[in-house]
């Protein structure tokens, strides 16, 4: 963070009376949301290559999060059983509290969300779910399937009720959480699941923004439609500390999520130290050509005579995309599949509509009739 600059260009654009209300108003609100939310970042000056900085596991560890799954080299084991994955909607108490968290948008559950079986020792209470997604349809998961990426991977993260108390307490432990991943591929169909989520962005669009209470429901909604098929494996949380802490379970068959609803969540925002963005648009800007030294800081503070926190926001703010790490080396790890035969084509899609039904229904008649015509064809 470097103020100084930012201010300094800012008195000269506007009058001494605005430059003392940003000073003694908003900067040090702009300071702490700075401070507050990017100790870590993916990109920038506390972007993912600086992770380890500050959490040394992140580059040290050697079963690190997400990985590269190659289908061809997961091992069938006959422990992993279906999942049980519950909400009772008969305890009315169960709360989901949605917020953009300047990295993510996490919906925090309260109350009796749990997952058992799959493998697990014990039953797992959920946390809270959080998505990951980039500013491509190809680019935007953790994980990564036989080398490819999909749109969007939502993470449901729970830890061992059994042993822990809390999932702090959990997060630094081996086997301590258990994380569910499910891959998105863009459909042009809405998934009806995701609007829960999707319709309650615009209201927490900014970190600063209100946490948003959304109808309690159960999470298996969000699943792929098969969840007796996934893979398993060792790992760590795919954001800073970087625990290895964590039992993945990623689903192989995908689900879907339309284009409008993932422009929706392409949407959020996070709140960027504005003067180190400034420097980089600057450089970007001036790439080799004139280097005026000119730095347009009362651009970036609109024109100066605003203390509207959302007005300052809007500038100040960037687009929340590529919040995903890249894939980690899988070391000594094997990867383990609930089930004995490998499909052709892996992952599999949850079937968004009809669309594939009325291909089978093309493909049909024009078998029938040809079998037809051979048989004919041999009687003659
Ligand atoms: C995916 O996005 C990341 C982060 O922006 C970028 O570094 C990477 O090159 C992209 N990969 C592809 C294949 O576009
Ligand atoms: C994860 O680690 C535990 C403890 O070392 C081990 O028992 C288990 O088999 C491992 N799971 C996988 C999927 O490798
Ligand atoms: C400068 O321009 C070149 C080519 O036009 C581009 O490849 C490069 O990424 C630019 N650098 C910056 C900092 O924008
Ligand atoms: C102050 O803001 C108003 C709109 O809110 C704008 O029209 C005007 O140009 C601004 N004044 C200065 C000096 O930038």
């Amino acid at each position: 963070m470097k103020p100084a600059p930012l201010h300094a260009k800012m008195a000269q654009g506007t009058s001494h009376i605005n430059f003392l209300l940003f000073v003694i108003l908003i900067l040090p609100f702009i300071i702490q949301v700075s401070a507050k939310y990017y100790d870590w970042h993916y990109e920038g000056e506390v972007g993912i290559h600086t992770w380890h900085a500050n959490y040394n596991i992140c580059a040290a560890g050697n079963h690190q999060s997400p990985i590269d799954i190659i289908t061809k080299d997961t091992v069938y084991d006959d422990v992993l059983k279906e999942f049980i994955i519950w909400y009772n909607p008969h305890h009315p108490k169960g709360q989901m509290i949605a917020f953009n968290d300047g990295r993510t948008v996490k919906i925090k559950t309260i109350g009796k969300f749990y997952i058992a079986n799959g493998g697990l020792a014990n039953p797992y209470k959920i946390d809270h779910l959080h998505l990951h997604w980039g500013v491509k349809n190809n680019n935007g998961t953790e994980h990564y399937i036989n080398s490819q990426s999909f749109t969007m991977e939502l993470h449901i993260v729970s830890y061992d009720v059994k042993k822990y108390d809390t999932v702090q307490k959990a997060a630094s432990q081996p086997m301590g959480l258990a994380v569910l991943g499910v891959l998105f591929k863009e459909s042009d169909i809405d998934n009806p699941a995701l609007d829960l989520i999707v319709d309650n962005l615009k209201a927490m669009q900014q970190p600063g923004h209100p946490k948003v209470n959304l109808e309690a429901k159960s999470l298996r909604m969000f699943l792929p439609k098969d969840i007796s098929r996934y893979y398993r494996y060792n790992g760590s949380l795919t954001t800073p500390a970087c625990y290895e802490s964590v039992i993945w379970t990623i689903f192989e068959e995908y689900n879907f999520i339309s284009k409008k609803q993932m422009q929706k969540i392409r949407d959020l925002f996070y709140v960027y130290d504005a003067a180190e963005e400034q420097e980089r648009l600057n450089r970007a800007k001036n790439n080799g050509t004139e280097s005026t030294t000119e730095t347009p800081s009362a651009t970036l503070a609109g024109e100066g005579n605003t203390t509207d926190i959302n007005d300052l926001f809007r500038k100040y703010r960037f687009e929340m995309v590529n919040n995903f790490r890249p894939v980690q080396d899988l070391n000594d790890r094997t990867v383990l599949r609930s089930f004995k035969e490998l499909r052709k084509q892996s992952p599999i899609k949850t079937n968004p509509g009809n669309s594939t039904t009325s291909i089978n229904a093309l493909v049909h008649p024009w078998v029938t009739f040809f079998l037809l015509f051979l048989y004919l064809w041999a009687l003659a």
